[in-house]
């Protein structure tokens, strides 16, 4: 990878299926812009409509990448290749980042991981409803040298997943290093924008030393808050730049950052449309002015550049929300959690608008199906679970117990295909993104235990969107927030844990048995 030019390195970021240079793309483009809206000509759009089985090799493998333009760096990367089933099932990121790996609901994918890193690792899928041993989870890391067989049916309706690494206490420093990729599930949606009009944003942030190198935890406040870096790289470099036509398009983001949680803005102030959260499409679109996206979390976006004129720029501006309320380190970091947060944006990505026929897009006004289970049907309804979240002795915790193997308490024990009700309750000064494996479920409360931070709350509340099913929840401090899950047919150990990477790696992780 380290020998493709950033030149072209960039133009392979276009199309979340596409491998293809947007001038190439552009250079076949007729002046008939609903003509080419029916023609797409990206690799996703080639992809086989069918279900037929695939077969991948995937590995993870130390390497080099140019993050910032002339520098080498050295990182690991998800490689990955068809061996057997549609070709255009595999399109390259064009940097660090893994290949974005294109499925659809109802195929059969076998994948042989291969770990070529000098640490012991495991690739989890993150979103997909499949068994315990497919779900790549931390006992099931293998060593180096060593391989992985997964043999899983794709059971998760279209939408944007991801995939990262998985082993115990070793996650958070090898997504950091560059192992993630997107998983793009195909199938039945409504018409919205597709190949070169459906572009990924991979939102990430590092530290660089003077070397060039990536710098990682360095101090214990780095581990107890989580390790935000000081340079947004998107797609896999830093100050990406995209080319647009005067079109609409599905802008799929991911923010896969090890920690900071982020308030998107456009840099027009015009609001952001969403369409998708955690790979469910929204019953109907949604606009906010400002989105927040916790690690591990995507929001599909929908927006129309028709109204741009060429060479007219929009910018997705990106700011962190860190908080602690209370005094976690007594070192002062973070804003203040009772007082309104205050928002510092920096550039995350920039679209430029080519010289193009404007093609106003039109977007659905039905987009998802409404859920098919409710907060009514939980078989705990009037006495939901607590999960309890808490900072103490250094580190963090869950109903005061950490990362302890393959376990779970009777509280952790629930039935295969009933929905129950989890309450998480934030008693710690930070936020935690809570994701569970497995399933996907519905935000159905959000109360104060203890309104100290709702100032800083108030902030971004608006961007913050329960409506849709979810995979992670924000759970602010002080906050209660209840979800109902309905649990899957499948039995056995299934990971819940805080996506801040290095939380996770220090023990902020538990299992759910379902019997
Ligand atoms: Cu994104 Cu347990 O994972
Ligand atoms: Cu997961
Ligand atoms: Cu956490």
């Amino acid at each position: 990878m380290n020998e493709i030019g950033r030149r072209d390195a960039l133009g392979l970021f276009f199309g979340a299926g596409a491998a293809l240079a947007l001038s190439a793309c552009s250079s076949d483009t007729s002046t008939d812009g609903t003509e080419r809206a029916t023609t797409p000509s990206s690799s996703a759009s080639e992809l086989e409509d069918t279900t037929g089985d695939l077969t991948l090799s995937l590995w993870a493998e130390p390497t080099t990448a140019e993050i910032t333009p002339g520098v080498t760096t050295d990182v690991y990367s998800f490689g990955a290749e068809v061996i057997d089933g549609d070709p255009a099932s595999v399109t390259p990121s064009g940097s660090y980042l893994g290949p974005t790996l294109h499925l659809r609901t109802g195929q059969r994918v076998r994948i042989t991981f291969e770990n070529r890193l000098p640490d012991e690792s495991i690739v989890h899928w993150h979103g997909l409803v499949v068994p315990q041993d497919q779900d790549g989870q931390p006992s099931d890391a293998v060593a180096p040298g060593a391989t992985y067989d997964y043999d899983f049916v794709i059971d998760n309706p279209p939408g944007t997943y991801w995939y990262h690494p998985h082993p115990h206490g070793r996650t958070g420093e090898q997504v950091y290093k560059g192992l993630a990729g997107l998983l793009i599930i195909h199938g039945d949606e409504p018409p919205l924008p597709l190949g070169d009009n459906d572009l990924p944003v991979v939102l990430q942030d590092r530290t660089f030393g003077s070397d060039g190198q990536l710098r990682y935890v360095t101090n214990m406040h780095d581990q107890m808050a989580g390790f935000v870096g000081d340079t947004l790289v998107t797609n896999g470099v830093a100050n990406l730049t995209v080319e647009v036509r005067r079109e609409a398009y599905r802008i799929r983001i991911l923010n896969g950052a090890n920690s900071r949680t982020q308030h998107l803005t456009w840099s027009t102030g015009q609001p952001l449309t969403a369409i998708a959260t955690d790979g469910n499409l929204l019953r109907e679109p949604t606009d906010v002015d400002g989105l927040v996206l916790t690690p591990a979390q995507r929001t599909d976006l929908w927006v129309d550049f028709s109204t741009l004129e060429p060479g007219q720029q929009l910018e997705l501006l990106s700011s962190d929300t860190f908080i602690e309320s209370g005094s976690m380190m007594g070192n002062g970091m973070g804003s203040p959690a009772g007082s309104d947060l205050d928002l510092d944006p920096s550039v995350a990505v920039t679209f430029i608008v080519i010289d193009s026929e404007p093609s106003p897009g039109s977007l659905p006004d039905a987009l998802g199906t409404a859920p098919s289970f409710g907060a009514s049907d939980a078989i705990n309804a009037g006495s939901p679970k607590e999960i309890i979240l808490s900072t103490r002795r250094a580190s963090h915790w869950i109903n005061d117990r950490q990362w302890e193997g393959r376990d779970a308490t009777d509280l952790e024990t629930v039935t295969a295909n009933t929905v129950e009700l989890w309450e998480f309750v934030n008693q710690s000064p930070m936020a935690h993104p809570m994701h569970l494996h497995g399933r996907s479920f519905l935000v159905t409360g959000r109360s104060w235990d203890d309104d100290s931070a709702a100032g800083s709350w108030a902030t971004i509340e608006s961007g913050v969107i329960d409506a849709g099913l979810r995979d992670t929840v924000l759970v602010w401090p002080g906050q209660r927030v209840q979800i109902a899950v309905p649990f899957a047919d499948h039995r056995g150990y299934f990971l819940y844990h805080c996506h801040i990477l290095e939380h996770e790696d220090s023990g902020m992780m538990r299992n759910f048995l379902v019997t």
